[in-house]
């Protein structure tokens, strides 16, 4: 039986799982989404940053290293929540442990909103980016990542466990639920083309200021058949986007 998001992170197996691949040498999260969202968003320093689904938060600790003003982490699943609360353990972070749909956003309160790759558990993000708009000050940032479209189209041609060599992509413009096996369960993601997400933004009243695909960097790597490989299919899909003064 596929679980949402949350529920999904909070099975003992897969976050035993995830948190094993999540600081493994040269995984994808660590060589191709995070550098492109850094240059995306530094200097952090002296920013309020909202994190959504925020994971273990250890980014959260190194903006803080980093001079960010303050970070709050969103974070769904109670066994993720607990390992981000640890993680911050003896610095100003914050968790707060909610879904981003029922979190209660504050207003104008944040300069950088983040969201690496949550967005692709929610059924409807219309709402959610409403509520960043709102609880972004005046010139504030929003930067997200979500698993590339190609990838939540179809995996019908992968094996979970298995490296990825080539990929089937179908189905793309039949957007919405996907259920998929990974890390030894069965999550429930959705699927939306690059278009929907572009739209979404500015209907919400964003100014789309890049877009990317976290392209390999060779200097990123330990080793150069991982980064070789990694040219051969888009993992992320990167947005960052202003909301005006
Ligand atoms: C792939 S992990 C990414 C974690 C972190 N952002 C990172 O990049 O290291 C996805 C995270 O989003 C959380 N999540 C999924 N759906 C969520 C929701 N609706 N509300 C809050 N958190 C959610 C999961 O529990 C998990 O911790």
């Amino acid at each position: 039986m596929e679980k949402a998001g949350p529920n999904f992170y909070d099975d003992d197996e897969v976050f035993a799982t995830y948190m094993r691949h999540r600081q493994r040498t040269d995984t994808p999260n660590e060589t191709l989404e995070k550098p492109a969202i850094l240059e995306l968003i530094v200097p952090v320093a002296n920013k309020r940053i909202l994190d959504l689904g925020c994971g273990d938060a250890a980014i959260g600790k190194e903006f803080l290293h980093h001079g960010a003003a303050s970070y709050i982490g969103v974070e769904g699943s109670q066994k993720m929540a607990a390992a981000a609360i640890q993680m911050l353990t003896g610095t100003s972070g914050r968790v707060i442990p909610q879904t981003i749909e029922d979190w209660s956003y504050p207003p104008e309160a944040f300069d950088l909103v983040l969201a690496r790759l949550v967005l692709h558990y929610v059924a409807d993000l219309a709402p959610v980016f409403n509520n960043v708009f709102q609880t972004l000050a005046a010139r504030g940032q929003f930067v997200f990542s979500v698993e590339h479209p190609v990838i939540t189209s179809c995996d019908r041609g992968w094996r979970a466990g298995t490296l990825r060599q080539d990929w089937v992509v179908d189905d793309y413009f039949s957007t919405g639920v996907r259920v998929a096996d990974w890390l030894g369960g069965t999550v429930q993601k959705y699927h939306r083309t690059i278009e929907d997400y572009f739209h979404l933004l500015q209907t919400t009243g964003f100014q789309i200021e890049a877009l990317r695909e976290a392209r390999p960097q060779l200097n990123h790597f330990h080793d150069p058949q991982t980064y070789e490989r990694r040219k051969r299919i888009p993992l992320f899909l990167i947005l960052s986007a202003h909301k005006s003064a």
